[in-house]
């Protein structure tokens, strides 16, 4: 589940900058005012967003900076201690928790560019605080 956008949409990376199913491209964002990190990835053809957090331990997954898939790249992997997540959805299918799911960015894809959108808990950096306290 991720939550409904509350802001515009925010450039993130050209299109070309993700290839089918290679390096993420890496940004951050304030996930209730902590600077936190993100990633958008392709797979299958379409973007995905998540936040770099790991459903385990709240740490970042990648293995290398913009490395998230396993050596199959069918699967977003953690690299601390092996969870497997669905690419499409961020559900977990295995690993040390048998439950959840990373939290999701809304992103879209158009003419060329990949934008994402802000929501109640996700904001960009440069978000004043008062905008966050505001609506937390
Ligand atoms: S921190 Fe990700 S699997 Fe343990």
């Amino acid at each position: 589940m991720h939550e409904a956008p509350t802001g515009e949409p925010l450039l993130l990376c050209r299109s070309d900058e993700l290839a089918e199913r290679g390096t993420a491209v890496v940004f951050d964002v304030l996930q209730w005012g902590e600077a936190v990190r993100a990633f958008v990835l392709r797979f299958d053809g379409e973007v995905f967003a998540y936040l770099n957090r790991c459903v385990h331990v709240p740490t970042e997954m990648d293995w290398q900076p913009g490395e998230f898939l396993d050596s199959s790249k069918e699967y977003i992997m953690c690299s601390i201690h092996g969870a497997a997540y669905e690419p499409r959805t961020g559900q977990i299918v295995s690993g040390p928790c048998s439950r959840g799911r990373l939290t999701r960015i809304q992103v879209q894809e158009r003419e060329g560019q990949v934008y994402w959108f802000p929501n109640r808990d996700t904001k960009p950096v440069q978000a004043l605080p008062s905008d966050i306290e505001g609506k937390a």
